[in-house]
């Protein structure tokens, strides 16, 4: 089903999360523009001056870490700066004064459904909070490097090794802790929500796809994504536009 208007789509949605107890999410990039953070393949996106495996491919990393320092600069300043939108705090207060038990598994690294609190979150493509040394396995903590991240310098460790942010980069395993949680979240939800991503990324891309038979999936994302036809409801349209209109009917 495709509603019309707005105030049709947040009732078509609210008739979603009225009955739900335990929802659990999967967002991406398209759930933080709204916070000034671009995303990765839409046409204002990282990716259409970039491609992934110049910035986020490990081997690219470890051939050439400087030139991934010098391309975060400004993506880690957006994010340090960055505020939660309505979309963020809507979930949030899904989870608040609505009681209901939100579990979310973000691709983003941007840390925003944790500023806007009260939901579990699991960073199944890792954290900026933290870099790990490539050579002694130390880890360090990023708010301390904030200036020299900010700038684009290359990080080193005390010991000489070069930090890498615990951010998952392609050629990397995700980690296992909260792709495990992710999973259970999905397996065991009443209500699956899939908010701002293209879906096109794996394994992250699959675990909508762990939810019980008879478990409604609802998805809001601008563009046409792989799973809509596997959804009870689509929305193409803005996260913080519709989700707190129908959050607020709750
Ligand atoms: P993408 O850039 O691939 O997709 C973001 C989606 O969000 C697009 O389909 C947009 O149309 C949609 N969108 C943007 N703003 C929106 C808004 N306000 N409301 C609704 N939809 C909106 O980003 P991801 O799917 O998150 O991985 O990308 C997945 C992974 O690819 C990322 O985690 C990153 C990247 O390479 C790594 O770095 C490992």
């Amino acid at each position: 089903m495709t509603p019309a208007t707005l105030a049709e789509e947040a009732g078509a949605l609210a008739g979603f999360l009225r009955p739900a107890t335990r929802i659990a999410c999967l967002t991406g990039a398209g759930m933080s523009t709204e916070s000034g953070i671009p995303d990765y393949r839409s046409p204002q996106g990282l990716y259409r001056t970039l491609s992934s495996e110049e910035v986020f491919d490990i081997r690219r990393f470890r051939a050439d870490p400087s030139h991934f320092y010098r391309v975060i600069g400004p993506l880690y300043t957006s994010i340090e700066e960055a505020l939660p939108n309505a979309g963020h705090l809507a979930l949030a207060e899904l989870a608040g004064r609505c009681g209901k038990n939100v579990k979310i598994a973000t691709q983003n690294i941007d840390g925003l459904h944790q500023k806007a609190g009260r939901a579990d979150v699991y960073e199944v493509h890792g954290t900026m909070r933290t870099l790990t040394c490539q050579s002694c396995g130390g880890q360090v903590g990023s708010s301390a490097l904030r200036d020299r991240l900010q700038a684009g310098e290359l990080l080193r460790h005390h010991c000489g090794g070069v930090l890498k942010p615990d951010i998952t980069f392609y050629g990397e395993m995700l980690p296992e802790g909260p792709l495990a949680c992710a999973r259970q979240a999905m397996a065991e939800a009443d209500l699956v929500l899939v908010l701002g991503t293209s879906l096109l990324v794996y394994p992250a891309a699959a675990l909508p796809s762990l939810r019980t038979r008879g478990c409604p999936l609802v998805i809001i994302n601008r563009e046409a994504t792989v799973m809509d036809e596997q959804a009870s409801l689509v929305i193409h349209g803005a996260i913080g536009n519709v989700l707190p209109q129908s959050v607020a009917k709750l």
